[in-house]
């Protein structure tokens, strides 16, 4: 019977620290990731820090308007050079005030003049990829990515059509979420809706239609796309604009391996980030935009709404699994695929384990 199941992946993906420090080499380091969003870095000089596979990096603006990604370090002796957020003429390090241009460059260093041989334009910070997807700032250590249209095809369209104003977005809410799991064990949570109905009565009941959910990979790349219908529209619990196209629709795209775009009837795009800190540890963060970042009661009303109902229901949910994880009454139990897929399905975990593995196993990661 065992050859014919899917099973789950062995419990050491989420409680063994080799295979953590494994997983921070050959997947978290060579896959795209949320950095942050265009709009808090608008002049040039603005930048602002994030961490990623455990690497400190920042995000700046440059003279020429363009976006670059560095690893957060000094070239002379490892000094940090920025700290949280904020605008610089240039890149100074707090230790020894060597100055790096925006684009990253070095710029001067008291003294260096004095010392023969010494060649400053051969010192440069080092650079990381980065991409704006959609006003997204993503990031990516791995030097010979692909493109992010190649990981995510269509995907970016496809978010315009849903989210017409989305290159006017900004964030009006960033809500971080500590959870004591594995970082998958949250993505793998948050891409099946077996426990939804169980679960999550005020989506199930005040946003989606539960029995409507389906969650499907995209035939190219490493995308999660779910769709669903949504609740009549009386029983949202918030005011719809029907005027927008999609407006009656629920949409959302998770993009492998750690970041979630979400459209909520309305046009409403909220998204999540995870970031995996210890093999037991991850962050997830719900961010919530407007336009511009206005003000709207609306939506502030339902980033809480969500997270004291589907986050905290979402928390209280992986933190008991991390716990099972551990247990030594554990044997990777078989995934319930569906072959006519829908919301009773987990045909969406059995894509994420296939992509888990392929990272774990190739040198050559590409979507
Ligand atoms: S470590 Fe940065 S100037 Fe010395
Ligand atoms: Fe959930």
């Amino acid at each position: 019977m065992r050859d014919s199941l899917a099973y789950s992946l062995d419990a050491a993906y989420y409680t063994d620290p080799a295979v953590f420090d494994r997983e921070v080499a050959s997947l978290l380091s060579r896959t795209w990731q949320f950095a942050g969003h265009a709009s808090s870095v608008p002049k040039p000089g603005d930048y602002f820090t994030f961490e990623i596979a455990g690497q400190n990096l920042f995000c700046i603006r440059g003279r020429d308007h363009a976006v670059r990604c560095f690893y957060n370090v000094c070239q002379h002796r490892a000094h940090e050079l920025l700290e949280g957020d904020g605008n610089t003429r240039v890149v100074v390090c707090p230790y020894h005030a060597w100055t790096y241009e925006l684009s990253g460059e070095f710029r001067a260093g008291p003294n260096t003049r004095s010392v023969r041989g010494f060649d400053g334009s051969k010192i440069c910070l080092e650079e990381v990829r980065c991409e704006d997807f959609n006003g997204f700032l993503f990031a990516n250590l791995d030097k010979n990515a692909s493109q992010m249209d190649e990981w995510y095809p269509g995907v970016r369209d496809e978010i315009r059509e849903y989210v017409p104003d989305v290159d006017d977005l900004a964030p009006l809410e960033w809500i971080e979420i500590p959870e004591r799991c594995n970082w998958k064990v949250s993505v793998e949570n948050y891409s099946e809706c077996y426990h939804c109905p169980l679960n999550h009565k005020t989506f199930s009941q005040g946003v989606v239609k539960p029995e409507t959910y389906d969650i499907q990979p995209l035939q190219k790349g490493r995308v999660l796309r779910h769709t669903t219908e949504c609740q009549s529209l009386e029983a949202m619990t918030y005011d719809i604009d029907m005027s927008v196209p999609h407006a009656g629709e629920y949409r959302s795209w998770f993009l492998w391996p750690a970041t979630s775009f979400q459209c909520y009837p309305g046009n409403v795009l909220n998204t999540y980030h995870w970031r995996a800190e210890k093999v037991d540890r991850c962050t997830v963060w719900r961010g919530w935009f407007t336009g511009n970042g206005e003000e709207s009661a609306a939506i502030r009303d339902l980033a809480i709404q969500d997270i004291r109902t589907t986050v905290a229901e979402d928390v209280k949910l992986v933190e008991s699994v991390q716990r099972g994880l551990g247990s030594k009454g554990y044997r990777p139990g078989p995934l319930v695929i569906d072959p006519e897929c829908g919301v009773n399905s987990e045909h969406s975990i059995r894509a994420l384990h296939q992509w888990v593995r392929e990272a774990m196993r190739c040198d050559n990661i590409t979507p």
